[in-house]
């Protein structure tokens, strides 16, 4: 029988998620990789139980995570059921709808259709009685955001989810779905993002856009899905995420900057840290809430939640990580 590390709450940091009464690690689980069917069991179990015992409480989902799409939902509720249902309460966990998951025109986009029978879905996979979190994954220009935002706040009100999220939203359409959603008494909790060294669009708005709304903000993909590592620094690694998923691919780390992720190495290593921890490090420097780290085994999360144990960065730091980036 597992029982949780007692320590657990000392070794992690809790951030207030915008103006909202819920707090978030600074370190999230997300299962977008490597807990699919074709996965194995013991290496997810061990993961999830790794996370819980260094204080990670929230687990990120969405329906279309597998392959195929919601075994990664069905294998966290068999997982949740053998160990972590005695700590339901201590937990958030997050699901999401917009992307296709079946077919005819009521499986994909933002439809109240679609993200109530997703989100029913969804809790029947897990075997949850609700969400902690659930989101919008994408905006949908065909289905009014009045719709949208009314399906989200009718999933908290039926007792689906207790706070609602979107993703991949523009300044603009984050804007109006706030403003939505407080109107209907439904307050947007969090905006889910993709945000790292190589991906800073999101300083140039998020931030100012999240504060006025009371919104808070979680990072997707903090490392490029393992770009921001040294494992790709001489090569493709067997087994690594480039040698067996669509959306990373060989083409994809040989496009890579590799001088700059040479150059950011140094830096790390100057600083007794590996490049993923000083990548992440690196993305919790603003005002995120958290960041969602994505994992292939226990070791890399052990490695990554390390990355709290490091110095605040100097700004001599900070200018030189800059320039590299150019
Ligand atoms: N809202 C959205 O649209 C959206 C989109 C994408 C992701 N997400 C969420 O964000 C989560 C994280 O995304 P991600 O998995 O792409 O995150 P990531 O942190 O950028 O990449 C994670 C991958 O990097 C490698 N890695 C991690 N730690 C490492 C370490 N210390 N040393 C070497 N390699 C390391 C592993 O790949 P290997 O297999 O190579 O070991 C791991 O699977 C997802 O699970 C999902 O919950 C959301």
């Amino acid at each position: 029988m597992y029982i949780a590390e007692k320590e657990r709450y000392s070794k992690m940091t809790y951030n207030r998620c915008g103006a909202s009464g819920l707090k978030l690690p600074a370190f999230s689980l997300g299962l977008w990789h490597n807990f699919g069917s074709n996965d194995s069991f013991d290496n997810m179990t061990n993961m999830l139980t790794t996370a819980f015992d260094l204080g990670i409480t929230h687990f990120d989902l969405a329906n279309n995570y597998g392959p195929y799409p919601g075994s990664a939902e069905e294998n966290f509720g068999k997982i949740l059921k053998n160990t972590l249902a005695p700590y339901r309460d201590e937990l958030v966990i997050s699901s999401k709808a917009g992307y296709f998951m079946w077919d005819g025109p009521y499986g994909d986009r933002g439809s109240r259709k679609y993200l109530v029978a997703s989100c029913d879905q969804s809790l029947k996979r897990t075997g949850l009685d609700y969400f902690d979190i659930f989101y919008h994954h994408r905006p949908d220009p065909e289905t009014p955001m009045e719709e949208t935002a009314q399906a989200l706040d009718y999933i908290v009100r039926s007792g689906r989810a207790l706070y609602v999220g979107i993703s991949n939203y523009n300044p603009e359409q984050t804007m109006e779905m706030a403003h939505l959603l407080r109107d209907l008494g439904t307050p947007l909790l969090i905006n889910q993002v993709r945000y790292n060294m190589f991906e800073r669009t999101p300083e140039d708005w998020l931030w100012s856009v999240l504060e006025n709304e009371g919104a808070g903000s979680i990072a997707f993909c903090p490392l490029a899905q393992g770009l921001l590592t040294n494992k790709y620094l001489h090569g493709i690694p067997e087994g690594s995420r480039a040698t067996k998923s669509q959306f990373l691919n060989a083409d994809r780390v040989n496009q890579a900057p590799i001088d700059k992720i040479k150059a950011l190495n140094e830096i790390a290593e100057k600083r007794g840290q590996t490049l993923a921890q000083m990548a992440l490090l690196w993305d919790l420097r603003g005002p995120l809430t958290s960041v969602i780290i994505g994992a292939s085994r226990p070791e890399q999360i052990i490695e990554n939640v390390k990355s709290l144990d490091a110095p605040a960065f100097t700004d001599d730091e900070l200018k030189m990580i800059d320039e590299i980036l150019g």
